[in-house]
């Protein structure tokens, strides 16, 4: 009996070797942490179950039946993350590149089959060559079983995609359809396409890092929401977000009591917004100064920087914080940040998290750039999104809200269960000066009089009154007092029921 338990322990001891010592160095060499090094930092200590170590691939083409690693490059299993369950897989790089065979592929499914059947969040640590080339099209197959469990679980369980390495062609969209995507700078690309093949196509020279790094996606395309300098970093960071989220689409978020005080005033927020109101102001100031104890877990923050998303909480609630930033583009809505706002909105509806909105925007953002890019369908989307969200629904407007603008920023029309206003808050079709310059077209050369108008306009529409006199606002409120009244409002909605007619599904403008 002895000699059987112990040629477990030597089996169990191959399989953590992975590749072997000499591809582990090259892989702390690159600065990154191996596949089961990942697991710990990202995990509680001590509560990883890891499952089909034994797993190997049914390969016989290209010598493949000579060469057998135990685990078949990716390491499975769940544990907790501050004390909640989790399910995790992470990509061997030691192990054939960590490249995807169709029984690594069975294990990331089975994986996710638990996870939909226990409720539980997947997370992804992907480090992989793609498809397991020696396996041709059996490796397909496996992408696909696990981009259908990926559209299954959306919206049912939370699913968050760690790039710490390769990540090329059909091998991003699982990523791609998974609610959360983190990267490390200089060690993960995302690309459909390598800087060889751009360079054969379109004889654009790129760098991998260029072409798909970490900032790259961070920044410019969108497609992750946080980039991290280095494996450690970015699994901290992912047991932070991990705090906000829900388990799954019928629990809450986590709760976390808090001794920030709910009746808070910050008296400095009465003189947030500067008297011309052509001046930026910081919304993440007021963001900070609202929720509990300052802290915003805030994504995307150098992508369409115009509009801000992020979690926090209120009186140890979690909320999903949508705001326009006047300090970029002023606050304008473009096709980028409609896209990052909506996405968000719709996270926060499926798992059930409320969403607070700050509004000041002054408009869509004007231009051929914009039409010829369709901000028509892009705006949409955010409309459409606060349109078919459920969850409470608080909405301030600091400054402007101006035309449509207005309407898609969870106003009232769009069953927003909260609406409330500054004193200053310009809610109208559009800017007096812009306002005037139309409906007084006569009066343009006059300088004079065409002033006159427009004192007459910003008195008449520059105001939260006329709004609030028809409802579409429930009130107005001392800036000082903000955190108190969304406190209130949040634990007035704790159970509200609301519901969208069936139907097989909407057809949001994609
Ligand atoms: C099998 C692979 C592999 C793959 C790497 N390896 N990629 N084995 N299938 N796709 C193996 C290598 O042979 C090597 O084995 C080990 O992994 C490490 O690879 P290196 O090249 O030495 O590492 P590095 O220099 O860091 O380069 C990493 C790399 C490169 C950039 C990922 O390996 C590479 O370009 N691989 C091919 C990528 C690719 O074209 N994949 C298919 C994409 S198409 P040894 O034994 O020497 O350690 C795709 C379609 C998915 O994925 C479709 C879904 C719908």
């Amino acid at each position: 009996m002895k000699a059987i338990l112990d040629q477990l322990d030597q089996k169990r001891e191959a399989a953590r070797l992975g590749g072997g010592q000499r591809r582990i160095d090259a892989q702390h060499g690159k600065g990154k942490l191996t596949a089961r090094e990942r697991i710990e930092v990202l995990l509680d200590a001590g509560t990883f179950e890891e499952w089909d170590m034994f797993v190997e691939h049914r390969c016989t083409d290209f010598g493949m039946e000579q060469s057998h690693i135990p685990g078949d490059g990716v390491v499975i299993g769940y544990g907790t993350i501050n004390n909640r369950l989790v399910f995790v897989f992470s990509q061997d790089f030691t192990v054939f590149g960590g490249a995807l065979s169709e029984a690594h592929a069975e294990k990331i499914c089975k994986l996710m089959d638990q996870a939909m059947k226990v409720g539980a969040p997947v997370i992804g640590l992907n480090d992989s060559g793609g498809a397991r080339i020696q396996e041709g099209v059996a490796s397909l197959a496996g992408y696909a079983e696990v981009f259908q469990r990926n559209v299954m679980a959306s919206g049912v369980v939370p699913q968050i995609s760690m790039i710490m390495g390769p990540c090329a062609g059909g091998a991003v969209y699982s990523p791609a359809m998974t609610d959360f995507i983190f990267m490390v700078k200089d060690s993960s690309y995302m690309f459909v396409t390598g800087p060889e093949v751009v360079k054969t196509v379109t004889h654009e020279s790129v760098t991998a890092e260029e072409l798909g790094g970490a900032i790259t996606h961070s920044s410019r395309s969108g497609v992750a929401d946080l980039a991290f300098e280095n494996d450690v970093e970015a699994l901290l960071m992912l047991r932070r977000l991990y705090n906000y989220i829900p388990s799954n689409n019928r629990e809450k978020a986590p709760y976390r009591p808090t001794l920030d005080p709910v009746d808070r005033a910050d008296m400095s927020l009465d003189t947030l917004v500067p008297e011309n109101p052509n001046k930026p102001y910081d919304m993440k100031e007021l963001i900070t100064k609202t929720v509990d104890d300052g802290e915003f877990f805030e994504l995307q923050p150098d992508y369409a920087a115009n509009i801000v998303i992020g979690f926090a909480r209120m009186d140890g609630n979690v909320v999903g914080i949508v705001a326009n930033q006047p300090l970029v583009l002023a606050g304008c809505l473009d096709i980028k940040s409609s896209i990052k706002a909506a996405r968000f909105v719709r996270f926060c509806d499926a798992f059930n998290i409320p969403v607070v909105t700050f509004v000041d925007v002054p408009g869509f953002m004007p231009g051929t750039s914009q039409e010829y890019g369709g901000i028509i369908k892009h705006g949409a989307k955010l409309l459409y999104a606060y349109a078919e969200c459920t969850v409470p629904k608080i909405t301030i407007i600091t400054r402007k809200a101006y035309g449509g603008a207005y309407d898609v920023m969870s106003s009232k029309h769009l069953r927003g269960d909260v609406n409330l206003a500054w004193p200053n808050a310009e809610i109208a079709v559009m800017g007096a000066k812009g306002a005037v310059e139309i409906i007084f077209r006569e009066d343009k050369n006059d300088p004079e009089k065409l002033a006159a108008r427009e004192a007459e306009y910003k008195a008449r529409f520059a105001n939260p009154f006329v709004a609030g006199a028809r409802g579409f606002i429930d009130d107005v409120i001392q800036p000082h007092e903000t955190r108190k009244r969304i406190c209130r409002s949040l634990a007035m909605l704790k159970d509200k029921k609301l519901e969208n007619p069936w139907r097989k599904h909407g057809n949001i403008p994609l």
